[in-house]
């Protein structure tokens, strides 16, 4: 389906999430909007537990709106599905038994016939844009973790997915690892122009990587800002970054006096 009238490639609309444990209601977010233009670079960053998992996995089809909806391309997103894919901040979501290049031969062949020679010539070609063509044939336990990362994106990029989402997928890499892989996604999207959904809560990943930044609250979020910017070729030392740094601070910490930045 096309785009409708005045909506984004990725529509989400005052969305309200909630978790029903034993008997009574966790509200995640409320009435959270948003929208995503294709091949746009969106930043959701907000403090830790105000739902930007949620939001990501309601937009992956995992969890439905208990109020509000979510479009993609103008249909409403009420399932899982191959248009859209997701790293997430663990590890460990290779499959174990499989090496890097058969994890991806594995992604491309769930979604589109093509012969194991092709696909794994394809699967090649994705290792080396991430810098992996020496590892094609190591396990998942033998990788790093940045390596691992560099797997999963690569598989994002196999499915050839309208939307990727990523949470928070270089949290758990040391300084220099995260900024290298900061620097690779850039260069990677350069390339290819996909359209991202990126969870985060540090607030130089946000600037680093974002085209726009949404912030949210605190628990249950809420949409606190909107902000384009556009600064990913500068360095962090750079004043224009230290100002817009400055401002999404501010913006924050007013709406929560602790938040760790
Ligand atoms: N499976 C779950 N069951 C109940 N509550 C949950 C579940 N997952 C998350 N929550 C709650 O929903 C809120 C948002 O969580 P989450 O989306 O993980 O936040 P974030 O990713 O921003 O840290 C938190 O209060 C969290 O405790
Ligand atoms: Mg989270």
């Amino acid at each position: 389906m096309s785009d409708t009238n005045q909506s984004g490639f990725l529509e989400v609309r005052n969305l309200t999430l909630q978790y029903k444990t034993s008997g009574f209601l966790v509200t995640a977010t409320h009435d959270v909007s948003f929208s995503v233009e294709k091949g746009e670079r969106l930043i959701l960053l907000g403090p830790s537990g105000c739902g930007k998992s949620t939001i990501l996995k309601a937009i992956g089809g995992f969890i439905k709106p208990s109020r509000g909806s979510i479009l993609l391309n103008g249909s409403e997103v009420k399932k899982p599905g191959f248009d859209r894919s997701f790293v997430f901040q663990e590890f460990d979501q290779l499959l174990p038994w499989k090496s890097a290049l058969e994890n991806i031969v594995f992604a491309i062949r769930s979604t589109r016939k093509i012969s194991k020679e092709d696909a794994r010539s394809e699967a090649r070609a994705l290792l080396k844009k991430v810098n992996l063509q020496k590892f094609a044939d190591s396990y998942p336990h033998e990788l790093s973790g940045g390596m691992k990362q560099r797997v999963a994106i690569a598989r994002c990029l196999a499915l050839k997915s309208k939307v990727i989402l990523m949470d928070e997928p270089f949290a758990s890499l040391d300084a220099l690892t995260r900024q290298k892989m900061q620097e690779e996604l850039l260069e990677l999207w350069n390339e290819t122009q996909f359209t991202l959904v990126f969870v985060t809560h540090s607030i130089d990943e946000a600037i680093t990587l974002g085209t726009r930044i949404v912030m949210l609250s605190p628990h249950p979020g809420e949409v606190i800002e909107e902000l384009e910017v556009d600064l990913s070729a500068l360095a962090s030392s750079h004043p224009e970054f230290a100002a817009l740094k400055e401002r999404i601070s501010d913006t924050l910490f007013r709406n929560r006096l602790d938040y760790v930045i």
